[in-house]
């Protein structure tokens, strides 16, 4: 072999082994141990500057600022649903597990939480070690899919921050409809009026659609430039579908929701509109 083929062969041969990880491409493998004690601090440092949530003691002062571990949110759910003390929660994009931590704290039997961003569901394991969150269980996936395909029940579903963030928030009000009892859902809506210029920038086209016979309007945004921002932990498409606050309602009735009941309801939110909400439903077939 020439001395020339034998070098890109070598070199085609390091590109595949650095491109299937099984090199390490900068510094060496010692970047990945640590020297010092064992402590909380050392454990959440492995996501410094990348915490959203302000993590309870001792790291309240060294993760981030936004309070979900102690969200009112969820505090006022629980209370309207009736408390989750001994239920089975499915909850879908726990972010950090801020309200999981609380759903655990709340005395629910066990969360199953499903996380479909890397970083994000890492982080959730950390925390889950960190504060003994021993009734939950975290799964690395795309939430639709877990849903498409399950036939488990739960208790309650809590969907807090999720449901903007999808292509076809109507199948998912449907989905979860076949999987709870109960619901807590926060969520923006589409609403021209209350809304800022950096909301206006990022609205598409205003699509009619139907889904299992309800037809409504998705009002389609793009992500833009939020994509590029490390901290980003929306949904995983370029764009998502927002309803409006009346198709909404409609979506949650057609789907077998009542009782709902709406709190925290903000129409100047700088990000749009947004309100919580929890409701019943009586199980199929009971
Ligand atoms: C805006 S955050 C909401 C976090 C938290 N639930 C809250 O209310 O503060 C949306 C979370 O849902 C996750 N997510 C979005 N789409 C998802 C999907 N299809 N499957 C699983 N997780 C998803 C994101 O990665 C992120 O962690």
């Amino acid at each position: 072999m020439s001395s020339l083929s034998a070098r890109v062969e070598r070199a085609t041969s390091l590109a595949r082994r650095v491109r299937d990880k099984r090199i390490v491409w900068r510094g060496t493998a010692l970047t990945n141990f640590t020297h010092e004690h064992p402590s909380p601090r050392l454990a959440a440092d492995l996501f410094k500057g990348e915490w959203a949530s302000r993590l309870p003691s001792p790291l309240q002062d060294t993760t981030g600022t936004v309070p979900l571990f102690e969200d009112e949110r969820v505090s006022w759910a629980m209370e309207r649903l009736g408390g989750v003390n001994g239920d089975s929660v499915l909850e879908l994009g726990p972010l950090e597990a801020g309200h999981t931590y609380m759903l655990h704290r709340a005395g629910a039997e066990s969360v199953l939480a499903v996380e479909s961003n890397q970083r994000a569901f890492l982080r959730c394991l950390v925390v889950k070690e960190l504060y003994g969150l021993d009734r939950a269980r975290f799964q690395y996936g795309d939430f639709l899919e877990y849903l498409r395909r399950t036939d488990d029940h739960f208790d309650v579903c809590f969907a807090s921050g999720v449901l903007y963030h999808l292509l076809d928030p109507v199948e998912f009000i449907d989905l979860i409809s076949r999987r709870a009892d109960r619901l807590f859902l926060w969520t923006h809506y589409f609403d021209p009026r209350g809304t800022s210029a950096r909301f206006q920038q990022r609205g598409l086209e205003s699509v009619p659609s139907s889904h299992g016979g309800f037809a409504h309007t998705l009002h389609r945004r793009k992500y833009g430039y939020s994509l590029r921002a490390a901290g980003f932990c929306g949904g995983s498409n370029k764009t998502s579908s927002w309803l409006t606050r009346d198709d909404l309602m409609d979506a949650l009735t057609r789907f077998g929701w009542t009782d709902v009941e709406v709190g925290f309801e903000s129409l100047d939110h700088s990000n749009g509109s947004s309100l919580a909400l929890v409701a019943r439903r009586a199980r199929v077939g009971a």
